[in-house]
């Protein structure tokens, strides 16, 4: 019998099997959670990866962005890249959207140049947060801080300067190469017995070794378009935090608060519930389950 994961590869290398041609993808952002992970998993596909981050090159330098993108002359760009200090987004708001607008503006210019894919990577945030209902790809957007308004800023600058453009937002990230919230609530636990964690911000984690297949099987396509793509299945900060420690077997209790009880810098959106219509409409595989995917992310974890 397969486990969730091993069926989502399986179809992902039956996808790979018809369209096995030979690629070259610049990702961005190399260094970052998502970044590394696709990068790890072109190279599984064999398919050439060229990773760029800081400071080899500045996607705010439109001169280095597009004398880059020339010289490479890839097929497609995953663009992981991106300021995400949501928080001290609120402080820094011109070299966040210098990141996340002019250097996605760079980013699809040098693509459409070059008649290269490209996909952005993009957040719930651009959404309200409001009501109980899921959003959908289409849903209007109003993003309650910095950040969430600069990715959607990015969005725009990516869909109407690229015409080879996939838009995938991902919500609550976690992933091997970087400081997430799994971590976090790790290394809290080794000290506390308690901890309060958020009770009503709804949405759903993603992980990035599973949406990393996701976007090696969807550059090689030509379904352009917009997609949400978390891990499948619902829950709250609180629900996922006591998740953690029941995998991990952590005896630190988890207490529900309030966000009105937790305040943070930058305004949370209370609804990240995100339609996957269009995967399913263009015939991709949605993510496995988020309480499959910690399990997994735990295991790794516990090898390091
Ligand atoms: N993390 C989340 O919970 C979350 C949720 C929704 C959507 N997303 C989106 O998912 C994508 C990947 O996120 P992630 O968690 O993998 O991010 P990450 O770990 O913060 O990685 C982003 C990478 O981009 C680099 N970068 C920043 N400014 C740059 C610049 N001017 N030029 C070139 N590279 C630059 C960063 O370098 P430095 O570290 O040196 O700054 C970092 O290596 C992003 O688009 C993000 O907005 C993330």
């Amino acid at each position: 019998m397969l486990c969730e994961r091993e069926k989502y590869d399986k179809i992902s290398e039956e996808s790979n099997r018809k369209t096995g041609d030979d690629m070259k993808i610049i990702v961005s952002g190399a260094k970052g959670q998502l970044g590394y992970d696709v990068i790890k998993r072109l190279e599984a596909l064999g398919i050439q990866a060229v990773g760029v981050d800081l400071p080899e090159l500045d996607i705010t330098d439109a001169d280095a962005v597009g004398a880059f993108v020339s010289r490479e002359k890839p097929d497609g760009f995953i663009h992981c890249a991106a300021y995400t200090a949501v928080d001290a987004a609120e402080t820094e708001k011109e070299l966040c959207s210098s990141v996340n607008e002019k250097g996605t503006l760079n980013v699809a210019r040098a693509c459409q140049k070059n008649a290269c894919k490209l996909i952005y990577i993009s957040t719930d945030y651009v959404f309200s947060g409001e009501g109980e209902e899921e959003f959908e790809t289409d849903s209007p957007k109003a993003p309650c801080n910095h950040y969430g308004a600069s990715k959607l800023a990015g969005e725009i600058a990516a869909s109407e300067n690229c015409d080879k453009c996939f838009i995938v937002r991902i919500s609550w990230v976690f992933g091997v190469n970087g400081k997430n919230f799994v971590r976090t609530m790790l290394r809290l636990s080794e000290t506390k017995d308690e901890l309060t964690v958020v009770c009503d911000q709804v949405g759903s984690p993603t992980y990035t070794e599973d949406l990393a297949v996701l976007l090696c099987d969807m550059i090689k396509t030509e379904k352009y378009g917009v997609y949400h793509a978390t891990n499948e299945g619902l829950c709250t900060w609180a629900e996922f935090a006591a998740e953690i420690m029941r995998l991990a077997g952590r005896k630190t209790k988890i207490i529900p608060v309030a966000s009105s009880e937790y305040k943070t810098v930058a305004v949370r959106p209370l609804n990240s519930r995100m339609s996957k219509k269009s995967l399913d409409e263009n015939g991709f595989s949605r993510l496995p389950a988020w309480q499959d995917a910690l399990e997994r992310y735990l295991g790794i974890l516990n090898e390091c």
